[in-house]
């Protein structure tokens, strides 16, 4: 049997507390981002449940872990400070992989400003330009998008943009002759349905013709804050795609509870291919601690395996 590669998958951090937001950094879109955080969100992301997700995440012992965005919850300059900081404490980044969500580009001119202090996770990647990145880690080659992009008010929607997804095409392509596993990294989900129009990846269709053409052997996501597992259409057979739940959030509805994903890759036995295991752990509020559950694989991909 082939060794296996395990990555932990954590996505939408939503850092608390805010740091107190300066004069004038609340004259946008953040104003209600700030009164929703105070009012709500707060009670929600908390601390101990991101405690409890890191600290399953230490015993996990993964390989490599990536980060699929919402580190930030309205894109104050002091979040993404705190937020380099919480990636410097969840690993070198050597062992830690960033991109980021719509939270961290909650309003014009934060990306340009910010993400500079992320490069070392974002193999270098600063402005919104940069993306798709590509990181070799082990078997993996690791392609992190972006799309976060400012959007209205009331409107968390995501865009790839059509420059992106050609140079995403041109490199998906490059890489099929590699023989390592492709695993995209993209905040707002690709499957049609997932997603309410009003959160939804305005050119989901897009990048899903270019998974059906160039191919992949995994799609990682977040941004609903729920436990998903579904497919998209790939050239020799189904891509699987796994939404994560929110690392901070302690919900009562069972597919919103707040964790992490484990993930064991290995090449199938037949040499052809990739076989993925995942696995959750998640807050159980009635028992207060983590809770470990097998993350079933769509039924068309372990079919095409078989
Ligand atoms: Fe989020
Ligand atoms: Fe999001």
């Amino acid at each position: 049997m082939s060794s296996v590669f395990r990555l932990a998958h954590l996505t939408d951090v939503h850092l608390g507390p805010l740091p107190r937001p300066r004069p004038g950094e609340l004259f946008s879109k953040r104003i209600t981002g700030f009164l929703s955080w105070q009012l709500r969100r707060r009670r929600i992301h908390r601390t101990d449940v991101l405690d409890a997700t890191l600290a399953a995440l230490a015993s996990a012992r993964p390989d490599h872990t990536v980060v699929t965005g919402d580190l930030c919850n309205i894109s104050l300059p002091g979040e993404f400070v705190a937020a380099r900081d919480w990636l410097l404490r969840l690993g070198p980044p050597a062992r830690v992989t960033a991109i980021p969500g719509n939270h961290d580009a909650y309003v014009p001119g934060a990306a340009e400003a910010h993400w500079p202090l992320w490069r070392p996770w974002m193999e270098g990647a600063g402005a919104p330009r940069d993306f798709p990145f590509v990181r070799r880690v082990g078997p993996l080659a690791l392609l992190g998008l972006s799309s976060a992009v400012p959007r209205p008010w009331g409107d968390a929607a995501g865009e790839l943009g059509c420059a992106q997804l050609e140079r995403l095409a041109v490199r998906l392509a490059e890489l099929r002759r590699s023989g390592l596993c492709r695993v995209v990294l993209v905040h707002h989900p690709p499957v049609p349905g997932w997603s309410p129009p009003r959160k939804c990846l305005l050119d989901a269709a897009a990048l899903g013709a270019v998974l059906a053409r160039e191919g992949a052997e995994l799609v990682l996501c977040g941004h609903d804050h729920r436990l998903a597992s579904g497919a998209l259409p790939g050239p020799s057979g189904p891509i699987p795609v796994l939404a994560g739940p929110s690392a901070s959030l302690a919900a009562a509805e069972p597919e919103k509870r707040g964790g992490g994903l484990l993930l064991a890759i290995r090449r199938a036995d037949s040499g052809a291919g990739w076989r993925i295991e995942a696995e959750a752990w998640r807050f159980d509020p009635a028992l207060a601690r983590m809770a470990h559950e097998a993350v079933p694989m769509p039924p068309s991909v372990v079919a095409a395996l078989a």
